[in-house]
């Protein structure tokens, strides 16, 4: 995005990253969930927040339903409103991390360019996780009535329905919560977490081993 102030200079912390994560026993970073509505992205990620704490993470969810709320109360679901809600929360996101947290973002983030734009904006720490329950799975289970209210015209521009989700071309992780239990797709997100983000090895970046 066009920087629009003028005269701004940015001033570089002068706690290093490498003493945060020192101080945390672990790095900073982003656990980017996306999927449809219904896919358990918010189950998913409150599950993991308890977990990852109850181990001595220091750990912080953002959820789409909460962040619309305050930070995007001022936003809708048209394609340029979500597309500023997803920039708002990857900038979010990147502060987090940086500030050492393991931040877990729990947003449908339909677009890729959006989802890009949110991974550029956190560098190495960015990873996405695809929640890959099918339309059909979701509006099965349609917890919240949102699908059949949709179905009826009464939500409009509702994802899967009257609005595209661009599914992920290179997640580092796809958890299918349409298949497997939540307690399956938690140990493997944890299990997955604790890999990415172990401070102290000679590990850095991203797990060796890709799991699909
Ligand atoms: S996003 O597309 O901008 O990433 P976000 O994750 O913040 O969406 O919000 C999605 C949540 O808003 C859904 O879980 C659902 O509860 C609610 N919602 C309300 N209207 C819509 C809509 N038109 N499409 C999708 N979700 C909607």
């Amino acid at each position: 995005m066009t920087i629009k102030s003028a005269n701004i200079t940015p001033v570089v912390h002068g706690v290093a990253k490498h003493d945060r994560w020192a101080v945390n026993s672990h790095r900073g970073g982003v656990i980017w969930f996306t999927g449809l509505s219904g896919s358990g992205k918010t189950t998913l990620a409150f599950a993991l927040e308890q977990a990852l704490f109850a181990r001595r993470y220091n750990v912080y969810v953002l959820d789409g339903d909460n962040m619309r709320h305050g930070l995007s109360a001022d936003l809708g679901f048209s394609p340029v409103e979500r597309s500023e809600n997803i920039r708002r929360i990857g900038e979010v996101a990147a502060l987090f991390a940086d500030a050492g947290v393991i931040v877990l973002t729990a947003f449908i983030s339909p677009y890729r360019a959006d989802r890009r734009r949110a991974r550029d904006a956190c560098g190495d720490a960015f990873h996405e996780v695809f929640l890959s329950a099918d339309l059909d799975a979701c509006e099965r289970r349609d917890p919240r009535g949102l699908y059949s209210r949709a179905r009826r015209g009464e939500i409009p521009e509702f994802t899967g329905i009257t609005a595209p989700y661009e599914i992920p071309e290179n997640p580092e992780l796809i958890v299918d919560t349409g298949r497997q239990s939540i307690s399956d797709c938690l140990e493997r997100v944890a299990a997955y977490a604790e890999r990415a983000f172990v401070f102290g090895s000679s590990t850095i970046g991203k797990p060796a081993e890709i799991v699909r």
